[in-house]
């Protein structure tokens, strides 16, 4: 199953520098805070003048708790390019701040110092207390100014979050422009851990995606520092990395009529619309499964539940998760399924996932072969310009078979869980719809 997805931020403003915040200051059209509830008690946050507050302060913002009231300005604090009005901000917030956790966002509004402004939000969400990912906003209306505004906010949460609240590990999504945000990273002492090349569409151009990773120093010197992931920009090309696996149905279309209810036809397998069926054989072979490099031993799964998941992803129209299971062609036997997650449409990425309960089908290129039909899909259907993919660290076996389906190493995530009583890593791949057509012969 996909690695809990990283959110992405989907408008920063292109080559932001840190300048002066006392310029393009957006005139407050709306009171900071209206009621709370639209009862008779109105809530207010106190001003930074009288409030006293003694921490999450730094030279021109401070951050507090999003309240109800605050979808007076959804520009601020929404990092979405689907926009909302003032009422249906307010509903959003209440539900999120009522939402009990783990696993719950929680946004802290950044305003200014001198007047109460509020201009971006700094977000973290942790489902254990241990790890959790941290992004910070600006409206990008502020222009010039919101660089700064997003570098001042990441030196206030990423030290609490680390030295105070005692979290492990927090990543941090940067698009590659992003220059003050990279050196802001640099100068709280995270380290860049993964690079996926071209995943953001930023006002109209390409960037990377960069994840910066920053670790507790207490259980640095505990555990000692990590191996690093990657270094500077993107890593250079891995000499074990091929383009191979694919089935001959890539190249040229089979002949004769297509198994029933096929939307990908391979050489040995295709691919449909997974159903009941398939997840009550699913839950049989996690009872059996044998192997316990790739998760924590077997898993309990019941085959209700299984078909619930999977079904709820049929839901949306455009898909966020397209699933498919991959059915034997000769015997019409189900032996797996694969998907495509997390689909971003505007920024024409996803992330792919595979899984063969079946041990028997395990390790002999069934789960490259439906990977290629599944690529096709990707890239050619649903048009995405890049896919990723991301791997526990002692799963040698699915990192080894991303390399051989064209995958490229993209950098490595740390400390992001247990095996064995040691702490384990995520490996991070990614593919370009580009690369995969040229070796798959111009398609
Ligand atoms: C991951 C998975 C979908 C891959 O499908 P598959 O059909 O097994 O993959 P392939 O047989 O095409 O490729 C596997 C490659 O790994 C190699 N391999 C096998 N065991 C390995 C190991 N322990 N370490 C390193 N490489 C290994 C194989 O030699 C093969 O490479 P080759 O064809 O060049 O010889 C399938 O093994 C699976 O479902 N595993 C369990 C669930 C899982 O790990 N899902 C992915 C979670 S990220």
């Amino acid at each position: 199953m996909p690695r809990h997805a990283l959110t992405g931020r989907a408008d920063a403003p292109k080559d932001s520098l840190i300048m002066s915040v006392t310029t393009t200051i957006k005139p407050q059209t709306t009171s900071p805070a209206a009621t709370s509830d639209g009862d008779s008690k109105p809530f207010r946050p106190a001003p930074f003048a009288e409030a006293n507050q003694q921490f999450l302060v730094g030279e021109t913002l401070y951050l507090r708790a999003l309240e109800p009231g605050d979808g007076q300005h959804p520009t601020v604090w929404r990092d979405s390019p689907y926009p909302i009005n003032t009422d249906k901000a307010e509903e959003l917030i209440k539900k999120e701040i009522e939402k009990p956790g783990p696993g719950k966002t929680v946004r802290l509004l950044a305003c200014r110092r001198v007047d109460d402004q509020p201009v971006g939000v700094a977000t973290y969400s942790t489902w254990n207390w241990l790890n959790g990912d941290a992004s910070v906003y600006a409206d990008p209306a502020y222009g010039d100014a919101a660089g700064a505004y997003r570098a001042e906010m990441l030196g206030l949460i990423v030290p609490w979050l680390l030295d105070e609240r005692d979290l492990m590990v927090v990543w941090v999504n940067v698009a590659g422009n992003d220059r003050a945000l990279i050196e802001a990273a640099g100068a709280i002492g995270m380290h860049q851990a993964t690079c996926l090349r071209e995943a953001y569409w930023l006002n109209g151009r390409r960037e990377d995606w960069l994840t910066f990773e920053g670790l507790n120093r207490g259980w640095e010197a505990k555990l000692g520092r990590p191996e690093a992931g990657i270094t500077v920009g993107c890593a250079p090309d891995d000499p074990r990395r091929r383009f191979e696996g694919a089935p001959s149905a890539i190249f040229r279309h089979p002949a004769g009529d297509p198994p029933k209810d096929a939307l990908m036809v391979g050489d040995r397998i295709f691919l449909r619309a997974y159903t009941p069926d398939d997840a009550r054989r699913e839950s049989t072979w996690g009872r059996q499964e044998s192997e316990t490099f790739f998760d924590n031993g077997r898993g309990l799964h019941s085959a209700h539940g299984l078909e619930r998941w999977n079904r709820k992803h049929m839901d949306d129209d455009p898909a966020g998760w397209v699933r498919f299971a991959i059915v034997l062609k000769e015997t019409g036997e189900f032996i797996g399924s694969n998907g495509i997650a997390d689909i971003d449409w505007v920024h024409k990425t996803a992330e792919t996932e595979s899984f063969i309960p079946n041990t028997a089908y395990r390790g002999g290129g069934y789960g490259s072969e439906a990977k290629h039909l599944l690529l096709a899909y990707s890239f050619e259907r649903l048009g995405l310009h890049t896919v990723r993919s991301y791997v526990w660290g002692p799963n040698t076996r699915s990192q080894a078979a991303l390399r051989k389906q064209g995958y490229r190493d993209a950098g490595r995530f740390h400390w992001t869980g247990l095996k064995n009583a040691e702490w384990t890593h995520d490996m991070s791949f990614d593919l370009l719809a580009d690369e995969w057509r040229e070796r798959i012969g111009g398609r």
